[in-house]
């Protein structure tokens, strides 16, 4: 199997994998990386969602051979400063988490939203997490939440 070199969390990982292995498998099974989560496996529920290069990507449908010699960042590496660390406030604070499955993708997608778009609208929110389901109904808290975080890193 060929080594593909990309870097996890700011640290370069070599692994060896067949290319078309999607990314989430990688990340869970060979790097133990459990926080990003599978849901649907099909890019339709954004449970799966990590940073490529900064854009948001659902790592279920990506191959792994895509992030080589590119950066991923997935919950546990998405970061205690700025915006991540607003966002992780802002969560806390507000309580937006229920059952918690679909959360490290909704933060993952908010993070990538307010590091581009810093004074979000509804409809902005609404359009950037619209690929992030919650079977638990938290989307009012989620929408509460992104406004905080943004007001806080004004
Ligand atoms: S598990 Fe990837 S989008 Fe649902
Ligand atoms: S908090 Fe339960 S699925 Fe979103």
């Amino acid at each position: 199997m060929p080594t593909i070199n990309f870097t996890v969390n700011g640290k370069l990982t070599p692994i060896d994998s067949d290319p078309d292995t999607p990314l989430l498998w990688v990340l869970r099974d060979t790097l133990q990386l459990t926080g990003t989560k599978y849901g649907c496996g099909m890019a339709l529920c954004g449970a799966c969602t990590v940073h490529l290069e900064g854009e948001p990507v659902r790592s279920c449908v990506t191959p792994v051979s895509v992030a080589a010699g590119k950066k991923v960042a997935t919950i546990e590496g998405v970061g205690q400063a700025g915006v991540a660390k607003a966002v992780q406030t802002a969560w806390r604070r507000l309580d937006v988490v229920q059952c918690g499955y679909c959360q490290s993708g909704q933060i993952m997608s908010a993070v990538a939203l307010l590091e581009k778009n810093r004074k979000p609208t509804d409809a902005d929110i609404d359009g950037a997490m619209s690929g992030n389901l919650c079977r638990c109904a938290t989307y009012v808290r989620i929408r509460a939440a992104i406004h905080e975080a943004a007001q806080s890193l004004a």
